[in-house]
């Protein structure tokens, strides 16, 4: 038979489309330390879920799927439907892939046990983070971390495959429903990040290798409680205002996250005398942007100590979160530690 050799065809007449999520996966299989296919599997299942996630965001005003679901959640925190619905969209999607036997979400009291009895993987999720700004058009998020099991395939979950620190997530990444949707993850090799093309119905690779700058000038926080934070965190807002650094709060985690991962910036959502554990939830908010934090070159802390070291002692348990470029992340840190000591002086 005669062939030819495939040369590569001119770009201005068919542009390139790009890596999709799917072959991009498999380009870095190498680094995932377990079988490729069952990290593409999962990854497959999450950027299904969040293409119809993101299909019922787009259409909620119109749907009647916007506001009140009429129930709260164990948090004691007032459902949205869409949390309900996407909740269901990526616990679903995440039964049917067979790779995942267990998932903790914040819209469900207990762990679920999936009854995959081959599934190696337990994946703790935020289903829609920001829920509260879905009713007035602003940016939401997924957020999402993969473990492996440490306990014997096929046997019953038991509470050591839950309570796993964040330094032994195989995988995490968030998705974010924005002026485009993203779904940006890290296996520990990096952070990279890929824009959804609706007409085509794929994750793009469009941010390959994300970086964290060492520093910036944004600050992030929830300035309407600062009477109620601490001492040494006072001061630091004081010096970022000095510095007149620029106050950017969306109010939706991953939106804010996100926007200074790329330009350079800290995220804090602290301890108040009020809450002295602040608002988000260590296994399904602060590990999983923790570890993609670290992979782009960032830091995250409670504000004393790494993320990442924390030991889980219950599924939904809160923690401060400090997050982004490291030089203001560390520089937060001096100045809590510094007001304590203080304190302990007296
Ligand atoms: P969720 O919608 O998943 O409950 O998360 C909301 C979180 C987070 O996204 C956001 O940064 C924070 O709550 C905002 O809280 P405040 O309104 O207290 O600032
Ligand atoms: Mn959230
Ligand atoms: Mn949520």
């Amino acid at each position: 038979m005669k062939t030819k050799l495939y040369k590569p065809s001119d770009s201005s007449i068919a542009y390139s489309v790009g890596t999709t999520l799917d072959r991009f996966i498999k380009i870095k299989q190498n680094e995932f330390s377990f079988a490729s296919g069952e990290l593409s599997q999962i990854l497959r299942d999450i950027a299904l879920a969040a293409k119809i996630v993101n299909r019922e965001t787009n259409r909620a005003g119109l749907a009647n799927i916007g506001g009140a679901f009429g129930q709260t959640n164990v948090q004691g925190e007032e459902q949205q439907k869409l949390d309900v619905i996407a909740n269901i969209r990526f616990t679903r999607a995440l039964t049917k892939g067979g790779e995942v036997c267990a998932v903790v979400s914040e819209e469900d009291d207990e762990v679920i046990d999936l009854q995959n009895g081959s599934g190696k993987y337990v994946v703790a999720i935020d289903p829609l983070d920001g829920s509260s700004n879905i009713d007035v058009n602003i940016s939401i998020g997924t957020i999402f971390s993969i473990y492996r099991r440490v306990t014997p395939v096929g046997s019953p979950i038991q509470p050591e495959d839950i309570m796993q620190p964040g330094n032994q997530q195989v995988a995490a990444g968030y998705v974010l429903y924005g002026s485009s949707t993203m779904l940006v993850y890290t296996t520990g090799h990096g952070v990279n990040g890929f824009t959804y093309e609706p007409s085509l119905g794929e994750f793009f690779l469009s941010h390959p290798n994300m970086c964290a700058p060492k520093g910036g000038d944004i600050y992030s926080i929830n300035e309407g409680t600062s009477n109620l934070f601490e001492p040494g965190l006072k001061k630091y807002i004081e010096l970022c205002k000095e510095r007149q650094f620029s106050a950017r709060y969306i109010g939706s985690l991953v939106a804010d996250f996100h926007r200074n991962l790329l330009k350079g910036g800290i995220y804090i959502y602290p301890a108040t005398s009020k809450s002295p554990k602040g608002k988000l939830r260590l296994l399904y908010e602060a590990n999983a942007l923790a570890f993609i934090a670290e992979q782009a070159g960032g830091m995250a802390t409670d504000g004393y100590g790494r993320i990442l070291d924390i030991k889980p002692t219950s599924l939904h348990q809160r923690t401060p979160l400090y997050i982004g470029s490291p030089d203001m992340v560390v520089e937060a840190e001096n100045f809590l530690k510094a007001s304590l000591e203080k304190v302990a002086e007296k």
